[in-house]
């Protein structure tokens, strides 16, 4: 049973994006091991998965690995890989459960070949689910996403003649090709920057920065996050 109660007095916005940031930092803090944070930022995300649907959220896209994230220690990048690799299993039951679409973004040709695998079996295994589109975004970088669309029209034959590209041929072939874009971009820890993260999307997006750590991020934040954004006025350039 959803919680429609959510959605009589306020926006609930339909696409939310989030960086998921300090795993370490807030490992750290606690003494223990980079990698512990992630394990729990792992759980945080299958947690706030079902919180977004609950709220009558209906795209949830987060930054799970990014293109630049490869130049951190081999021991974490591995340990990274191998959460992911468990994840995809893991989350298959689950999302077929609760009607969960999981479409992963970002150039997935590097990955090691079983994740790829796993990736492809969830991908396929929840398509024709109808509930909340869930997007984990992994060897994602924007600039490199834009690269590949450009790549993947010119394959296309789209842009042979210069006056007909426009913002839906190079959009249509995004990796996130016919999902709209966010309304509403969550950073945790503090940081106050991209990072790399769908540089074509968030064009009109609204953005909200909370200090708390992604392990300690919960519904309260998340319902927080939501507040701040009924209270921001969207002008998309033009007056109100
Ligand atoms: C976010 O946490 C997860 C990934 C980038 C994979 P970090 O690992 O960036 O944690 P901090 O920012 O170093 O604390
Ligand atoms: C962004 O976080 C990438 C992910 C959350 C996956 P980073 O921790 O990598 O970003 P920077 O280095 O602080 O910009
Ligand atoms: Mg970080």
């Amino acid at each position: 049973m959803k919680d429609r109660n959510a959605t009589q007095d306020r926006k609930i916005p339909v696409h939310v994006a989030i960086i998921m940031d300090g795993n370490g930092r807030w490992a750290k803090r606690r003494g223990m091991p980079r990698t512990f944070g992630h394990t729990q930022g792992a759980k945080v995300v299958e947690q706030i998965l079902e919180d977004a649907d609950e709220i009558g959220i209906q795209y949830l896209t987060v930054y799970a690995f990014s293109t630049e994230n490869w130049s951190r220690p081999e021991t974490e990048v591995k340990a990274l890989m191998n959460l992911l690799r468990r994840y995809m299993k893991s989350s298959l039951a689950k999302c077929a459960k609760n009607n969960v679409r999981v479409r992963v973004i970002g150039d997935k040709s590097v990955l090691a070949e079983d994740l790829q695998e796993s990736i492809e079996v969830l991908e396929r295994e929840t398509a024709a689910n109808t509930g909340i589109g869930f997007q984990i975004a992994i060897n994602y970088g924007g600039r490199d996403e834009i690269v590949r669309a450009v790549r993947r029209a010119a394959q296309q034959g789209l842009l042979q003649d210069p006056d007909r590209i426009d913002d839906d041929v190079i959009g249509g072939c995004l990796d996130t090709a016919g999902i709209p874009d966010p309304d509403l971009l969550i950073r945790t820890c503090g940081e106050q920057r991209i990072s790399n993260f769908l540089l074509w999307q968030l064009a009109y997006s609204e953005f909200y920065f909370t200090d708390k750590a992604w392990p300690e991020f919960d519904r309260e934040e998340l319902e927080r996050a939501i507040d701040a954004f009924n209270h921001r006025e969207r002008r998309y350039g033009g007056l109100k």
